[in-house]
C-alpha cells in the first residue's frame, strides 16, 4: 500500500518557476505539466498526451498562445486540458481531455491537489504569508532527495540532530541538551514541537546574519501541518529578552524556516526550503550568506537521508527502531500521516 497520502495539497513549485515555458514535475507519482496562460494563470494537467502518451513537456511539444501542441502527432490542448485539434480529421473525440489538477498560487508557492478534484478545498491550504509579505526577505531553493518523504519528516521534527549533523552551521550543544515539548492538535491537523534555549551558544548561521554573538536566547517553535508544510519559527535574542505582553518583540530577530515536503515517488522527495527574515531586509550579503548556509545544511541532511533510504531498502523486514523523548513530535507526525494515507495507526510505543 502507498504511504503517500492522497486527497491532499502539495507544493509543486515556486511561483517564479512557472512561466511561458512547459514545465514538468512528478508529484506523488503523477507527472504533471505546468504552464502559465497569457493572462498569467497557472495550469496543471497530466503530462501525458491522451493519444500515445508522449510527454507534453518534451520537445518538440510546444506552447502556442494558450494551447499546447503535442510534439509527436500534433494533438492540441487548451488551458482547460480539452483537446481542440487532432490531425487527419475535423472531429475531436469527446473523451480527448487531459486530467486536470486543482492548482492555487499562494505565499509564493504553487500548490497542487493530488487526489479527487471534487474534494479540493483551497481554504485548507496552510498559510505562510511572510514568504511573500512586506517586512520580510526570503531566500529559497529546492534539493532533490533520493529518500522517502517520511525520512525528511522525521528529520525536521527532531532538531536535536542539528548538534551532530550540522555542527559549525546551526548546531550547538544546547540544541541536543534542551528537552522539547510537543503538542498535537488532531482537529486542526498540526504537530507543534518547541525547544526554548534560554542561554545558548550563538551558531555561525545566526551570528553572521544577526550580528549577535556569544550567548543568546534561542527559541525553536515547530509547526508542522502534515503532509506538506513545515514551519520553524526561530527567535534569536539577547539572553534574558522575552517578547512584550502585547506580542511585540523589538529586541529579537525572527527567522522563519519553511520546508515543503513533497513526495516525488514512494522513494524520492522534493525538498523545498525557504528562509525568511525580518531584519537586514535589503542586505544582499546576508541573503547570500543565509542561502549558501541553508543549502549546505539541507545537503548535509540529504546526504544522511539518502544513506538511510539505502539502509532501509536492504534491511530484512520487521526491523524495530528504538524511540526516545526527542522522537515524540516525529511519532505524532507519523501517526497523522499513516491515518491520512489510510493505513492502520500503530499504538503509541512505550518509551
Ligand atoms: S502522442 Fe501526442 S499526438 Fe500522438
Ligand atoms: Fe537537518
Amino acid at each position: 500500500m502507498s504511504t503517500i497520502p492522497r486527497d491532499q495539497w502539495y507544493v509543486a513549485a515556486y511561483t517564479a518557476e512557472i512561466g511561458r515555458e512547459l514545465f514538468s514535475r512528478t508529484i506523488c507519482g503523477d507527472p504533471i505539466l505546468f504552464w502559465r496562460t497569457e493572462a498569467g494563470e497557472v495550469t496543471a494537467h497530466a503530462d501525458r498526451c491522451v493519444h500515445r502518451r508522449f510527454p507534453l513537456s518534451q520537445a518538440p511539444s510546444r506552447l502556442v498562445g494558450d494551447t499546447v501542441v503535442c510534439g509527436y502527432h500534433g494533438f492540441t490542448y487548451d488551458a482547460g486540458g480539452r483537446c481542440v485539434a487532432v490531425p487527419g480529421q475535423t472531429r475531436v473525440p469527446r473523451t480527448a481531455r487531459l486530467a486536470q489538477y486543482p492548482v492555487v498560487e499562494q505565499d509564493s508557492l504553487v500548490w497542487v491537489w493530488i487526489g479527487d478534484p471534487e474534494l479540493a478545498d483551497p481554504g485548507r491550504i496552510p498559510r505562510a504569508s511572510y514568504l511573500d509579505a512586506p517586512g520580510w526577505t526570503t531566500v529559497r531553493g529546492m534539493e532533490p532527495l533520493a529518500a522517502r518523504y517520511s525520512l525528511l519528516v522525521d528529520n525536521l521534527l527532531d532538531l536535536s540532530h542539528e548538534t551532530y549533523l550540522h555542527g559549525g552551521y546551526i548546531g550547538t550543544p544546547e540544541v541536543a541538551q534542551t528537552p522539547i515539548s510537543t503538542e498535537v492538535d488532531d482537529d486542526a491537523g498540526i504537530v507543534y514541537v518547541s525547544r526554548h534555549m534560554a542561554d545558548a551558544e550563538c551558531p555561525p548561521f545566526y551570528e553572521r546574519s544577526t550580528g549577535l554573538s556569544g550567548r543568546i536566547s534561542r527559541w525553536q517553535d515547530i509547526e508542522y501541518t502534515p503532509p506538506c508544510l513545515y514551519k520553524l519559527h526561530s527567535r534569536i535574542a539577547p539572553v534574558g529578552s522575552v517578547p512584550n505582553p502585547d506580542g511585540s518583540d523589538p529586541d529579537a530577530f525572527h527567522v522563519e524556516v519553511v520546508y515543503a515536503i513533497t513526495p516525488e515517488t514512494e522513494h524520492s522527495t522534493h525538498d523545498f526550503w525557504l528562509v525568511a527574515r525580518d531584519f537586514a531586509l535589503d542586505d544582499e550579503g546576508v541573503s547570500a550568506f543565509l542561502a549558501e548556509q541553508n543549502r549546505t545544511v539541507v545537503l548535509q541532511d540529504v546526504e544522511a537521508l539518502d544513506v538511510l533510504e539505502q539502509v532501509i531498502a536492504t534491511e530484512p523486514a520487521g526491523y524495530q527502531e528504538l524511540s526516545v523523548n526527542i522522537d515524540t513530535g516525529g511519532l505524532a507526525a507519523r501517526r497523522m500521516l499513516t491515518r491520512m494515507a489510510g493505513g492502520a495507526v500503530p499504538a503509541v510505543p512505550a518509551r
